[in-house]
């Protein structure tokens, strides 16, 4: 039986509730909402606007309406950049970003956006006060990861969303990592934006996202084409949801996500944190014994979630991941993990480290038999 460990990328398996719901969506519903006024095209509009609910409840976002599905976390971010700055704007984030953040950002500064890159300690976290030093007058919007996909760290998302409000920009959180595995309340944290993959910690099927746009903030749609609303008018509609979700839901996806979303309301976001987190430490605290084994990323617990990076001498991190998969079945990412500047905020570029995420369904005999086979390699190097 082969090992899933690669969680961050996406969730594997889901809840048998989630591939229930897609193939009910598919075989019961099949229309598309917004499109028709018979049956099961008004069960598609009220299978959104649903979604929406849950996941607004599920964030704590001030307005449903105002949730935007998308494929990805990398859609979500991409429009909540481009449709928020104007050139002129600055914008701060961190050097632990994700390639999904930090390419539309640099390539907006070609047309006019200033870019600042505060970069974090060896660890991977920032510091607030570094984050308020990069203020200028005209900073628009703070933008940062929650956690690291390449270390877990946690960043202390609470006190600079405050640095930010007090200077007047906005703040979007890439919860790319944390959405489904610590909790996120938009109003309380002061999150402007959030975007979030529905693939990952949210259980949802791939091609799944959504931006949550707090009330207020004005965007631009990314996409324009048809809405199912304003249909007489040459121009895109703008108003919250319609405007920018031109084109085919995905609905099989979002019934998914929906489904995703009940199943965590049930656990409970903080066991299932707990849970992962509880996974990650366990096998850290094994392989730190083991010799020319390095672990990467915070050493303070309460700074960390599941997922965690490790080096080991002498052995490239896709080799070990290589033989990981075809030795013992284990399925690992070695590499950069598309943030490259974030290996070299930790001392890992350009070979970058080999990344272990384990998930809810993780079990304690799989994270054994990861360490007794990473244990095994180590001990006889290369082959
Ligand atoms: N961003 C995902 C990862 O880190 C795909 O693997």
């Amino acid at each position: 039986m082969s090992i899933y460990l690669d969680n961050a990328a996406t969730s594997h398996p889901k809840p048998p509730e989630v591939y229930a719901a897609v193939l009910d969506a598919m075989q019961h519903i099949g229309a598309s909402p917004g499109r028709g006024s018979y049956g099961t095209a008004l069960d598609a509009s009220r299978l959104l606007f649903e979604t929406r609910e849950a996941l607004a409840a599920f964030f704590n976002a001030a307005d449903s309406s105002r949730i935007i599905f998308t494929s990805n976390a990398t859609e979500s971010l991409n429009l909540a950049v481009r449709g928020l700055l104007l050139p002129g704007d600055h914008v701060v984030t961190t050097s632990m970003e994700h390639n999904s953040l930090l390419r539309p950002l640099v390539m907006l500064q070609k047309d006019g956006i200033r870019l600042t890159i505060v970069p974090a300690d060896a660890e991977g976290l920032v510091e607030p006060a570094a984050i308020r030093r990069a203020l200028r007058p005209n900073t628009r919007l703070v933008a940062l990861a929650h956690v690291s996909n390449v270390t877990g760290g946690i960043q202390a998302v609470a006190e600079i969303a405050e640095i930010a409000r007090l200077a007047g920009a906005l703040v979007l959180l890439d919860a790319a990592q944390s959405a489904g595995c610590l909790p996120i309340d938009m109003q309380v944290l002061g999150i402007d934006l959030l975007a979030a993959p529905g693939h990952k910690g949210l259980l949802g099927p791939q091609g799944t996202g959504l931006l949550a746009v707090a009330p207020g903030v004005k965007l631009r749609p990314l996409l324009a084409g048809g809405t199912g609303s304003s249909s007489d008018q040459d121009e895109q509609p703008d108003g919250f949801p319609e405007g920018f979700e031109a084109g085919t839901h995905n609905l099989p996806g979002i019934a998914g996500l929906k489904a995703g979303i009940k199943f965590l309301t049930a656990a409970g976001v903080d066991s299932v944190g707990a849970r992962e987190r509880g996974h990650g430490n366990y096998l850290r605290e094994r392989l730190v014994g083991l010799s020319g084994c390095h672990l990467h990323g915070p050493r303070d617990q309460a700074r960390r979630l599941g997922l965690f990076s490790l080096t080991v001498d002498a052995l490239d991190p896709a080799a070990l991941a290589f033989r990981l998969d075809r030795e013992y079945g284990i399925a690992v990412r070695a590499g950069l993990h598309c943030a490259p500047r974030a290996h070299r905020t930790i001392g890992t570029y350009p070979a970058g480290t080999l990344r272990i995420s384990p998930g809810w369904f993780t079990t304690p005999e799989e994270l054994d038999r990861c360490y007794t086979a990473l244990a095994t390699i180590i001990q006889k190097g290369s082959p």
